[in-house]
């Protein structure tokens, strides 16, 4: 049993035993949506890193995608709900100003009513926080053997015409946290946060579309990730590591992905925290971290390029591609993650990728589920956004019809009536 962060006395090993992630129905390519805006295609796709960007549809909420998240996971990793005890739902695209969205995907989910229930809130930082309080509370030796599930799930919506709009997207990853870290075990000895007040990124009460000072929203991220850093390399210091090891150290480095040319600029960013300076344009030192980039981080990506931003769940998208591309090559190695919230606050960790992991992915591959997505045209796509704006408006009579949308999952939001959201399993409507 697990007592005081030990285990029979050796340390307590705790991590991810299970993840899996759920998006959209529909996508975007971003060529498309360039053309449309009159912009060089070139921009969205070599200069942010996108290629695709997911669309939820109106039926497709955060619940919707979040409970998609939790389903897969239970079924591809044959986990008994009932061995859950803790389920934590971070997320900026809340549903309700009181109402949790865990409490919804507690019922779809059919998890136990003896289990802690509760929806983190931090931009992008949610989840992180979700995964490091499970981590906490499976070190605390009181989950007595059962598990804390953990999910990201957002809906990323700048509007139509927006700067922003070329870094949407929309997904969900779950993860299971427990004693048993066959995927992924985390190094709960040492971490480096940060956290300071800026307004870089926002979503008002009022407003379903979030608003971002997207430069310096960069710039925050940026110096976020050197202060978390430099807090970490303390730790390793303390702990006894030489102090640029903490780098150097990483197989494989993942970060928080808005979009992907973000986690590039992020690992140039450690890189010169490492060596002290900045990296001057054409010089030796910044194409050598180009090249690190695409050894270290850029294997990651490809879901985070035709997805989209997930906002909390970006970077454990990486990590989901990670584990089913590279697991075995990584096999005991150690990686980096790294978060950022807009607001802000940030939090940067190291873990190891355990054996076996990669056939444990193979379940159900990332490209099958990337495959049964259908594609939008701009027209479609536009239709998708007005009608989203229009959800939540406790339209007594015109509930929301799947049909239109051309879905196929089994769980569904229909729209507000009474006040009060309606969900849908496999037709049936929920109480
Ligand atoms: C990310 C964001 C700031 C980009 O804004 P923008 O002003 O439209 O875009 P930029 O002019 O900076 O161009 C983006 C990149 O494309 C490059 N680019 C522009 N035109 C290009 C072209 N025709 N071909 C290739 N690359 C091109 C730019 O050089 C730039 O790359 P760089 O950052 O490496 O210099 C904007 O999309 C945004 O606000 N997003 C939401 C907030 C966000 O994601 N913040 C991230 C931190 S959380």
């Amino acid at each position: 049993m697990a007592e005081n962060g030990k285990s029979e006395g050796k340390p307590l090993r705790i991590g991810i035993e299970a993840i899996a992630f759920d998006i959209p129905e529909h996508y975007l390519e971003m060529a498309d949506l360039a053309t449309a805006r009159g912009v060089e295609p070139a921009k969205y796709t070599a200069g942010l890193g996108q290629k695709q960007m997911a669309v939820a549809t109106p039926c497709e909420d955060t619940v919707v995608l979040a409970a998609g998240a939790g389903q897969r996971l239970i079924k591809n990793f044959n986990i008994d709900p009932k061995s859950i005890s803790m389920l934590i739902v971070g997320t900026e695209t809340g549903v309700d100003h009181s109402k949790p969205v865990s409490s919804y995907v507690h019922q779809i989910l059919g998890l136990s009513s003896e289990c802690r229930v509760f929806e983190i809130k931090h931009a992008c930082y949610g989840a992180m926080a979700g995964l490091t309080t499970a981590v906490n509370y499976i070190l605390s030796g009181r989950a007595k053997g059962r598990k804390a599930l953990v999910i990201a799930s957002d809906i990323a919506r700048y509007g139509k015409n927006t700067v922003g709009e070329p870094t949407q997207g929309a997904g969900a990853v779950a993860m299971l946290i427990s004693d048993n870290p066959q995927l992924l075990e985390i190094d709960y000895n040492n971490e480096g946060f940060y956290a300071t007040q800026v307004m870089d990124f926002w979503r008002p009460l009022y407003s379903k579309e979030a608003f971002a000072d997207g430069h310096f929203s960069i710039q925050c991220y940026l110096d976020a990730l050197s202060g978390a850093y430099n807090l970490y390399k303390k730790g390793d210091e303390a702990n006894g590591a030489q102090s640029k090891a903490a780098n150097g150290k990483f197989e494989a480095c993942l970060y928080h992905v808005p979009f992907v040319k973000m986690a590039q600029k992020a690992h140039q960013r450690l890189l010169e925290t490492d060596g002290g300076q900045k990296f001057e344009k054409d010089s030796p030192e910044l194409k050598a971290a180009l090249q690190d980039f695409e050894k270290r981080v850029a294997p990651a990506l490809e879901l985070n390029a035709r997805v989209g931003n997930i906002y909390t769940g970006a970077l454990f998208l990486s990590l989901a591609y990670l584990l089913e591309s590279s697991a075995g090559k990584l096999a005991g190695k150690p990686i980096s993650l790294f978060s950022y919230g807009s607001g802000c606050g940030a939090e940067f960790m190291g873990a190891k990728i355990m054996e076996g992991a990669d056939r444990l992915m193979k379940v159900e591959s990332n490209e099958e589920i990337l495959s049964k997505r259908r594609q939008v045209n701009m027209a479609k796509y536009e239709e998708i956004l007005d009608a989203c704006s229009k959800m939540d408006l406790n339209d007594e009579e015109n509930l929301c019809q799947p049909e239109k949308w051309d879905l196929k999952r089994p769980v569904l939001y229909l729209g507000t009536q009474n006040h009060k959201r309606i969900y849908s399993v496999n037709g049936v409507v929920l109480n």
